[in-house]
């Protein structure tokens, strides 16, 4: 793509045209984490002023104006799906250790686990009775369903972790249901309140999946290269806690049996040395492993442009495909 130093990025594209509903949105989510209970909102309001890129529920608004949409319904619902990214955040943050989010302290780290998890809670139940809203059944099947399959996937990640005979297989059931089921649903809803077809919604929902994996899969591959300062996460996490992404699952692969027996020390034993994860670093690049998880995510980028053909040329259709560069390309 022709990038010059003032053309606006991929994200600043949608953000401006989602502009004025994401406000809306931002509203609501403030005032629906409300609760008399002051722990919640003082927890809540930490990680969710801490900003986010608010990807989930753009796509919603992104998928909704595709669609031509004119009414307000879009905007409970985008809210509802940030509710939902939100308390797996919480959740995920407790289960994976996790000290830092959104470039602050993470909650667990701040109130310890228990309050973590029970905020957490407290967001996906807000999440239901924003769904409710809709007045939809369809929608609540969706996003209800959406909930349900990403627990699941965080169950089945813990049960794949320190296997280092994890298969790409069983990666890429986590990945889908962790990440893309939720991507999945923020746009088949932003379409089906704007009345798309069936042909629309299949397109849709599939944009949404392929983008998902491919942004778990970058993801992944940011996890041991990125910069934290740029993430806003700690660097290195999956490695300590012995999580089976895609660069490690392709370096056992490809590794001798001095190099398989490392991996199992550090990902199945959990034994570590000073400097494993420097060692960890140049067995992905030895074997080149973070390149082509980034290309495996560019493939599932182009099935997220493609399945767009359906839809008319429209400046929604373009923001829908420039996320998709943004995402292959992010640095945090
Ligand atoms: C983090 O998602 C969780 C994953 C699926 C990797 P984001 O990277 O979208 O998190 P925020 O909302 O921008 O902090
Ligand atoms: C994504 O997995 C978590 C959820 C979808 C809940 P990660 O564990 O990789 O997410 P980060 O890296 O902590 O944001
Ligand atoms: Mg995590
Ligand atoms: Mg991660």
């Amino acid at each position: 793509m022709d990038k010059t130093p003032s053309s606006p990025t991929a994200v600043e594209v949608l953000t401006n045209l989602v502009a004025d509903d994401l406000k809306a949105v931002n509203l609501a989510i403030v005032e629906r984490m409300q609760s008399p209970v002051a722990l919640i909102p003082q927890l809540a309001g930490h990680l969710i002023a801490a900003g986010g890129k608010r990807l989930r529920p753009m796509l919603t608004l992104a998928s909704a104006q595709l669609l031509n949409y004119q009414g307000d319904k879009h905007i409970g619902l985008a809210a509802c799906v940030e509710f939902i990214h939100t308390a797996t955040l919480l959740h995920d943050d407790v289960v994976d250790e996790s000290d830092l989010r959104r470039g602050q302290d993470s909650a667990n780290a701040i109130w310890g686990n228990k309050p973590s998890v029970l905020v957490g809670d407290f967001l996906f139940s807000r999440s239901f009775e924003l769904m409710v809203q809709a007045d939809s059944l369809k929608v609540m099947e969706i996003l209800s369903h959406a909930s349900s399959v990403i627990a699941q996937g965080e169950v089945l990640q813990l049960i794949t972790a320190n296997d280092a005979d994890t298969t790409q297989e069983a990666y890429l059931e986590v990945i889908q249901a962790k990440t893309a089921q939720l991507f999945a649903a923020a746009c088949h809803v932003g379409g089906l309140v704007a009345g798309s077809t069936p042909e629309e919604e299949e397109a849709l929902q599939a944009y949404g999946n392929n983008l998902g994996i491919a942004f778990q899969l970058i993801d992944d591959a940011l996890d041991y290269s990125a910069k934290q300062a740029e993430l806003g996460k700690a660097v290195g996490d999956d490695f300590r806690d012995g999580k089976m992404t895609l660069p490690v699952i392709l370096a056992v692969a490809r590794g001798d049996d001095e190099e398989k027996a490392f991996w199992k020390r550090t990902q199945e034993d959990q034994e570590f040395r000073d400097g494993d994860l420097e060692h960890a670093l140049s067995l992905l690049n030895k074997h080149n492993t973070l390149d082509d998880t980034v290309s495996r995510a560019r493939d599932y980028g182009n099935q997220a442009i493609s399945v767009l053909d359906i839809f008319p040329d429209s400046p929604a259709k373009e923001a829908l495909k420039g996320i998709v560069t943004f995402c292959i390309e992010r640095a945090y």
